[in-house]
């Protein structure tokens, strides 16, 4: 048995759509924060008669044990091995929340898998491994801030995450997690009726690249104010993206809305504060690590904010019991 961890991530600029569906591979780059509070911890058994997946301590659904299949055929079929695998996998926070948890979940499956079917393999090629799982997950073998490159080859070889260096800005995150509905509209099927039907989808690819140098530029020189500017306009532009599909995909709630002003309200009093919101309608602000209480503090307050979780930025996935 290997056991490896990984942590979620939350996209600064954000990945909406996908120039190929089936090798999962992005119209455009990203750039993400890893965050310690939001851990999966997965391991391995080889030497099993089927797939199986233990998801927070009960079987998994046939649909989460089919794409866990998918995912190692692709090391089966590397190898020319053919053994089958008993995977159990644990998050630290609420999974139904649906915090990213397939970022870290396929990031700690591709380094504990990679470790049992005894392939080695760099950070690089770990990277484009865990984005056949999932398109965020290639973010999470890294720790901190974490850039994703969309590529331009067609096997997806180019489309890989690497660390990102050189911030000036140091932030932490308060997740202001809501109800946990499964959600309507995965991002997978999101993503596809956004590129078929939203006469904003142009545009909004041209602007990621935009957002990716004003992001980068603006965490080099440790400016807070532009950072927010650029944060908040991605991923308000994404779900404006969504929201002009046909038929419109809206992610947020009430309480979605009532935070993005508390946010807002905070920094109009000084606080050093952005928002950004993925696919469902839990909020993360960031912030740096003095604001975080306060932060926190605020975005309680709402009867429909069920948690507020905190968290300083993460480690990459690792194999347990690795330093
Ligand atoms: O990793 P996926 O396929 O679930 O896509 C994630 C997309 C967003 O979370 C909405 C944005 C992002 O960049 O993480």
């Amino acid at each position: 048995m290997v056991t490896a961890s990984a942590r979620a991530n939350i996209a600064l600029v954000k990945y909406w759509g996908k120039r190929d569906t089936a090798l999962n591979i992005p119209a455009a780059g990203s750039l993400s924060l890893t965050l310690q509070a939001l851990e999966t911890k997965t391991s391995v058994t080889l030497g099993q008669e089927k797939d199986q997946l233990r998801l927070d301590g009960r079987p998994a659904s046939e649909k989460a044990t089919a794409r866990i299949t998918r995912f190692l055929d692709l090391l089966r079929n590397q190898t020319g091995r053919r053994e089958h695998a008993l995977v159990v996998s644990e998050n630290n926070f609420p999974t139904a929340a649906g915090l990213a948890s397939s970022a870290s979940a396929f990031a700690a499956l591709s380094k504990a898998s990679c470790a049992a079917f005894e392939i080695e393999m760099s950070d690089r090629a770990l990277s484009v491994l865990a984005r056949q799982g999932s398109g965020s997950a290639a973010r999470s073998i890294f720790g901190g801030f974490c850039r994703m490159h969309a590529g331009q080859l067609e096997d997806g070889t180019d489309a890989y995450a690497e660390a990102f260096e050189g911030s000036q800005i140091q932030l932490s995150a308060v997740i202001a997690c809501t109800d946990a509905e499964e959600k309507e509209v995965g991002s997978t099927e999101g993503m596809e009726r956004t590129k078929e039907t939203s006469p904003y989808h142009d545009s909004w690819l041209k602007q990621v690249d935009l957002d990716l140098e004003q992001a980068s530029e603006a965490l080099r020189s440790g400016d807070m104010e532009q950072l927010s500017a650029v944060v908040e306009g991605s991923c308000l532009s994404m779900h404006a993206n969504a929201m002009a599909a046909r038929p419109g995909l809206i992610y947020f709630k009430p309480v979605t809305l009532w935070a993005i002003e508390r946010v807002r309200s905070l920094r109009k009093a000084g606080v050093p504060v952005c928002f950004s919101i993925d696919a469902g309608p839990h909020l993360v602000a960031f912030c740096p690590l003095e604001a975080q209480s306060r932060v926190a503090t605020e975005l309680g307050q709402h009867p429909d904010v069920r948690q507020v979780l905190k968290s300083e930025p993460g480690d990459g996935a690792k194999i347990e019991g690795d330093a």
